[in-house]
């Protein structure tokens, strides 16, 4: 840390002493409901304003100049009547700055520079006599900033009715956004101008006119509620935070000293920068675990896409998918083409019973499973088997069976596990995104860690960047992702370039790409209808090609091969999945614009990986290839769109070429509408 001197040119100086304490902050000693500090980003380009107007905490947020947030208000409404949102006065100002770069574990980057100006604002509640700190983290790509209630006399335990953080925007930007649920992600974007997006859940991404892309969400989301954005009646294009409630109606329970997540806004000259942007996982603690030898990214299959397409069942019966017989013939087949893990969905008892309370058995095998056996056999054959813990949404069940069941992994060399909450929560009122679960879903990752298990959760909170303190939290659905496809109308072409810039802005994302049989053919007579009366409408909605620009593209470090088994079976276009190593240490977006088109390139050692794929326009996109190493050849292996190829009736026809190519030249990628690229750089 390294002392910073704030920008003072807005402090009227008769009213204010600056000193400088002990070498590490600056501290106003006066203080007057006039004041209006100033911070800046490393590079001077995001600029905030904080003043106290009439007792009202008031913030605003600049960009080169130009505004991004106008005055909103700070503050919150608590129970009893305590209102924090006025008869405030400032009663002095610290200021830090960091600059570090540490290393992640795994992720789209290995390496990752924290670089912020710190201006933590220190308020007084005059009638109260309760003080309140806003932390404001400047990055040259965003903001962060947080309450915070220290220890103090006046404020023990507390409840919070209402935050009251305002976010008023100065135009009305277009806007891709998902309306606010407290159950459920799994929703298709809405592209609106701002003031028909009337409550939205975050990560919400918006496009000034002058092309400034911005997204609003949260970070390191701990022991408090999930936050939402509503746009209020009577401020024009301002939102507000509005907090997932409690079956009760109260907030967030919580006692002083606390903090509460990050507000974030992340500020980009152009969408690709929004993707490149590491703000959210910056404003996370370091890592707690010490060991994390057992923590590694790693490709998988399942059986499990037979159940959404109706061609197998989770329960018990004739067309069971997950027997030992059926898990065997996975298991080699992932061993004979490099793909490491194997989730297999209702291996255990209970799923007869889903959706009730104490449903789920997760110690109790089908009894034409034989779990020791099918665990010996991965094993020998080095597959790591998937756990996998449906609860129907019963998470007060679930935390009772928790460590048994985790005990039972330890003993069979289980490292990895799949939960699922889908159905209404139990104890029923609470909500997927209230503070009840945030406690659950944390105490999960943490309880998996005492057991060397990482964790790919669904029906999970969003992520808030928190796999930079518990690394073992890998990734989560949080998306209306693959499954949709199976038996519903699914997820059109412009969805999957939309994620990218949106809810892959708040963390990796277990989507799960790589269903070739795209059309949904090859099996359909066996299909039964489970969960929707037309089977015909259902399909994937993209080019077999495109699959494969998904899987490099949609970022996952426990990233799934989809489809059924059958399908991948002597599939050439599979050998792309088998020879890629998804463990990346870097990745850039080379070009995309939300809900249009993306490509990304991937390193992984020594080998780049390119990802691209567009929405129902078809493409030539010309990428420059500077990310290769100098003095090297690579040879590229290209998985393309066919020339007559397209998502809607031709979707399947895909080309396998090769070619030489050297770092600086350029390729044209010619993408079908609904399609997509894939290609693996090798060094020759
Ligand atoms: C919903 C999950 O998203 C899906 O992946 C899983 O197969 C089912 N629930 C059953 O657990
Ligand atoms: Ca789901």
């Amino acid at each position: 840390m390294k002392q910073q001197q704030l920008k003072n040119n807005r402090f009227c100086r008769k009213c204010y002493k600056v000193v400088l304490g002990l070498g590490l902050f600056i501290g106003i000693l006066s203080c007057e409901t006039k004041s209006q500090p100033e911070i800046v980003s490393p590079d001077g380009k995001v600029t905030v304003d904080v003043k106290v107007d009439k007792g009202v905490p008031l913030y605003s947020v600049f960009y080169k100049g130009e505004p991004v947030i106008l005055s909103s208000q700070l503050g919150f409404k608590l129970k009893d009547g305590m209102d924090l949102t006025n008869h405030f006065v400032l009663e002095n100002i610290t200021a830090t700055e960091k600059d570090e770069t540490w290393q992640a574990l795994w992720g789209p980057d290995k390496q990752i520079r924290n670089h912020y100006n710190e201006m933590v604002v220190h308020l007084k509640h005059e009638n109260l006599n309760i003080f309140m700190d806003v932390q404001f983290r400047l990055y040259d790509d965003g903001i962060g900033f947080r309450y915070a209630f220290p220890k103090q006399k006046n404020l023990g335990d507390f409840e919070i009715m209402d935050e009251v953080t305002e976010f008023a925007l100065p135009a009305d930007h277009t806007c891709w956004w998902t309306m606010a649920d407290f159950d459920s992600y799994e929703k298709l974007y809405n592209k609106t101008p701002v003031s028909e997006a009337k409550w939205v859940n975050t990560p919400i991404t918006m496009k000034t006119q002058k092309g400034v892309h911005l997204s609003f969400h949260e970070a390191a989301l701990t022991d408090y509620a999930g936050m939402t954005l509503k746009l209020s009646d009577s401020k024009p294009l301002t939102y507000k935070s509005e907090l997932v409630p409690w079956a009760d109606g109260v907030k967030v329970k919580t006692s002083a000293p606390m903090h509460t997540p990050w507000r974030t806004i992340q500020i980009s000259d152009d969408a690709a920068g929004l993707i490149e942007s590491d703000l959210i996982v910056n404003l996370n603690e370091p890592n707690k675990i010490e060991d994390t030898s057992w923590i590694t990214p790693m490709k998988y299959m399942g059986i499990w896409w037979g159940m959404h397409i109706g061609t197998e069942t989770w329960t018990e019966g004739s067309r069971h998918g997950a027997t030992t017989e059926n898990t065997m013939r996975y298991i080699d087949f992932a061993a004979q083409n490099n793909v490491e893990g194997l989730v297999v969905e209702g291996w255990n008892a209970g799923w007869d019973k889903w959706g009730a309370k104490d449903a789920f058995d997760h110690q109790t095998a089908a009894k034409d499973y034989d779990l020791e056996k099918v665990a010996a056999y991965a094993k020998e054959k080095g597959v790591d088997l998937i756990m996998h813990h449906e609860t129907g949404g019963d998470a007060e069940g679930y935390e009772k069976l928790m460590e048994p069941a985790f005990e039972l992994c330890r003993k069979l060399g289980i490292r990895a596990l799949k939960t699922g909450y889908a159905g209404g929560i139990y104890p029923r009122g609470e909500h997927h995104h209230g503070q009840y679960m945030v406690r659950h879903y944390r105490k999960v990752v943490e309880t998996a860690a005492r057991y060397g298990i990482m964790v790919n959760a669904h029906e999970p909170i969003k992520p808030t960047g928190i796999r930079r303190t518990w690394p073992n939290m890998m990734t989560r659905e949080g998306v209306r992702g693959m499954e949709w496809n199976g038996w519903s109308d699914g997820n059109p072409p412009s969805h999957t370039v939309t994620l990218p810039f949106t809810r892959m802005l708040a963390g990796p994302v277990d989507y799960t790409p790589g269903t070739f049989d795209v059309l949904l053919e090859n099996f359909k007579d066996q299909r039964v209808a489970w969960n929707c009366d037309d089977l015909s409408k259902t399909r994937v909605h993209t080019t077999l090609a495109k699959q494969l620009g998904l899987f490099v593209i949609l970022y996952s470090p426990l990233q799934m091969g989809s489809d059924i088994v059958d399908n991948y079976i002597d599939h050439p276009a599979f050998k792309f999945i088998s020879d890629i190593n998804i463990n990346w240490d870097e990745s850039h977006v080379l070009n995309g614009e939300v809900g249009e088109y993306i490509t990304m390139a991937r390193r992984s050692g020594d080998e780049w990986i390119l990802g691209s794929a567009t929405n129902e326009t078809p493409r030539e996109l010309k990428v420059t290839l500077d990310f290769l190493d100098n003095n090297a050849s690579y040879t590229a292996q290209i998985y393309a769109d066919a020339d007559d190829t397209n998502w809607e009736t031709n979707p399947a026809d895909y080309s396998i070429s090769a070619k030489t190519v050297k770092k600086g030249e350029t390729l044209i990628l010619k993408l079908a509408a609904g399609g997509g690229q894939a290609i693996r750089f090798v060094k020759k």
